[in-house]
């Protein structure tokens, strides 16, 4: 089982919308999967009250049991687990990055949004895990501004996935219905971004898939 923390020093950036979206994908491709949520406030918990499917497993949890919580994971076969953090929660944070074996980074393009992200990752750098960065929110005719972007930081050494999250409405209104992107439009922009993006996360964390891709339409038809 490979373990994956979302971390961000900031709200609103897009983690907990990134780990039910990648954990969505992941389960497409034929894994068992697990989300922690260590957000004080419970997002993924409800969302997950708003759900009928089985998985991804979410479990609401406090810093002390994280280690615990993962160790059950591995009990009941999971291939992946999922964690989604608050910002500026150290606790939480710490038990996160101690069992993490790769971190996503979630940030936005503003100015304010690329500050924080230094942040972040000072603390991933120092915890020594592997991580990149997903910019997230683009919106749909700023591909080239956030190919700039991207450059730019990879200059200062920073590592910023090829693939992004754009902005678009599906994110929060499937998370509304306690679904994701890609159980909403399955072929739509959303869902072929995530994919995107978990095809670069899945490559960091060494999870291959378990099921061939799917087929797309035509090639059922
Ligand atoms: N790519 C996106 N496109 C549109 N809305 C998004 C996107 N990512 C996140 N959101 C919305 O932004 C808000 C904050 O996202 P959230 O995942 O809760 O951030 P965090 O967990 O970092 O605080 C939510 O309303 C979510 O639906
Ligand atoms: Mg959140």
């Amino acid at each position: 089982m490979k373990v994956i923390a979302l971390l961000a020093w900031k709200g609103g950036v897009g983690k907990s919308t990134l780990t039910i979206n990648l954990a969505t994908a992941a389960i497409e491709e034929g894994h068992k999967v697990g989300i922690i949520d260590l957000d004080p406030q419970s997002s993924l918990s409800e969302w997950s009250d708003r759900r009928e499917a089985e998985q991804p497993f979410v479990s609401d949890a406090k810093p002390r049991a994280v280690a615990q919580i993962v160790e059950a994971g591995r009990g009941i076969g999971l291939d992946l687990m999922l964690i989604d953090t608050p910002p500026n929660a150290t606790d939480e944070v710490e038990a996160a990055l101690a069992v993490a074996d790769t971190i996503i980074i979630p940030t936005g393009v503003a100015l304010f949004d690329l500050k924080a992200v230094t942040r972040t990752v000072r603390v991933a750098t120092q915890a020594n895990k592997p991580f990149s960065v997903v910019l997230n929110r683009i919106g749909n005719r700023s591909d080239r501004e956030a190919n700039r972007i991207r450059r730019e930081l990879n200059k200062v050494g920073m590592p910023i996935l090829r693939e992004v999250i754009h902005d678009l409405k599906v994110f929060k209104n499937s998370s509304d219905l306690g679904l994701t992107a890609i159980e909403q439009e399955s072929e739509g922009k959303g869902a072929v971004d995530v994919r995107a993006v978990w095809k670069l996360v899945s490559k960091q964390a060494g999870l291959r898939a378990k099921t061939r891709a799917r087929k797309n339409v035509s090639e059922v038809a």
